[in-house]
């Protein structure tokens, strides 16, 4: 299955990317994750120039969604909420539809016990109101990420077990599940 994943945070050593990227070694062997490089290089969203004239990046990104059997958005938490890099990604897929019905799962994580808890909700609202197909065992916050991962690898054993559980309840509702022939919702 193909799992299209954004992240959240632009840093280069960002610990949210790093634990999506520890998190894919725990999913299934034959899913083929991509993890979007460039959110920041989207632009503003702007209800002025879609759709007629929307930018062949934001068509780009579309098509990655759209093509994807999943989408995972992993993020950190900024001044209480989702980061604005992501929320203007996730303005570009409202009107355009790519996550409509979409499995998706959320990965949110912070230095601190919150686990970026009121990122995490935000981004769940968001996404529930373009009508994602998101389930609540594939929403997972990670309190105190510095503390579970050693460098790629996340060491932590609660949160490797919490993270392949994530995979697993993606996995319920997505194509070529286990037991699901030709595809997801037949
Ligand atoms: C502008 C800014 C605002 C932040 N606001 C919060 C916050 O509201 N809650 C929180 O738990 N952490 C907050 N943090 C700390 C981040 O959780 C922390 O920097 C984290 O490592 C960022 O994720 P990253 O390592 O993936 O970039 C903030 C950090 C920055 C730079």
């Amino acid at each position: 299955m193909k799992i299209f994943a954004v992240s959240g945070s632009l840093r280069p050593q960002s610990t949210v990317t790093a634990l999506l990227r520890a998190a894919t070694a725990l999913a299934p062997g034959d899913w083929d994750i991509e993890i979007y490089p460039s959110l920041g290089a989207l632009p503003h969203f702007d209800p002025a120039i879609d759709p007629d004239d929307a930018p062949e990046v934001v068509a780009a990104f579309r098509a990655k969604v759209e093509e994807a059997g999943a989408f995972v958005v992993a993020s950190p938490e900024y001044a209480a909420g989702m980061p604005g890099v992501l929320k203007n990604a996730l303005e570009w897929l409202v009107g355009s539809g790519e996550v409509y019905d979409k499995p998706t799962a959320v990965l949110t994580a912070s230095p601190s016990p919150s686990g970026a808890a009121r990122s995490r909700a935000w981004i769940v609202e968001t996404l529930t109101i373009m009508t994602a197909n998101l389930r609540e065992d594939a929403v997972l916050g990670v309190p105190m990420v510095r503390s579970v991962m050693d460098g790629e690898t996340v060491t932590d054993a609660q949160t490797r077990e919490r993270l392949t559980a994530m995979w697993a309840a993606l996995a319920a509702d997505a194509p070529e599940a286990p037991g699901v022939e030709g595809g997801w919702r037949v």
